[in-house]
């Protein structure tokens, strides 16, 4: 799936079209790589996510946590996705929010619990900078943000090889 977005209202409303399409992933967490240039709207991104989930106001940018855990149980009471065709999020019970920028070496994620995270199929991770630990990255969706203009991106979604 491929969008441009003209303003943060439409990319929030991608965030929408992201859920609804995302089939969880068998035998682990669902994992999603936000690959794109500093100010290409992968925090933005994150921030609408969290809030389609259920989240208020929790997702700022910039960053200088590597990782933050949200627990989505609780919370989806608030969820913006409509909740009629989806009425648990897809089963999801944590969203973990990891921006890599700052990684220098895997061992920094290995350290931080990244298999337990990895493997437990409630989680939903979201990498910013997934680059950054290519090695440790399991087979994710890839959602490509491109700057096109003050307030232009491009969000490409990948859910898998064939899309
Ligand atoms: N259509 C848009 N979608 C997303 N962000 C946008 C858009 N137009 C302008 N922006 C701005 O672009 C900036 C993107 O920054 P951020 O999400 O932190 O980028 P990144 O995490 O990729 O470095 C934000 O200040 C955001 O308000
Ligand atoms: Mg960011």
């Amino acid at each position: 799936m491929e969008f441009i977005s003209k303003n943060l209202t439409e990319t929030s409303k991608i965030t929408f079209d992201f859920i609804d399409n995302l089939k969880p992933a068998t035998g682990g967490a669902t994992v999603v790589g936000l690959y794109g240039d500093l100010g290409a709207g992968k925090t933005t991104f994150m921030k609408y996510l969290a809030e389609a989930l259920g989240l208020e106001e929790v997702i700022q940018s910039p960053t200088f946590v590597i990782m933050k855990f949200f627990n989505l149980a609780e919370q989806s009471e608030n969820a913006r996705f409509p909740k009629t065709e989806n009425p648990k999020i897809k089963g999801f019970q944590k969203l973990i929010h990891i921006d890599a920028y700052r990684i220098e070496e895997v061992n920094e994620m290995l350290v931080l619990g990244w298999d337990n995270i990895v493997s437990d199929p409630k989680n939903l991770v979201c990498v910013e900078w997934p680059e950054k630990i290519t090695s440790i990255m399991p087979p994710h969706i890839k959602i490509f943000f491109e700057h096109l203009s003050e307030n232009a991106r491009k969000i490409k979604i990948k859910f898998n090889e064939e899309n």
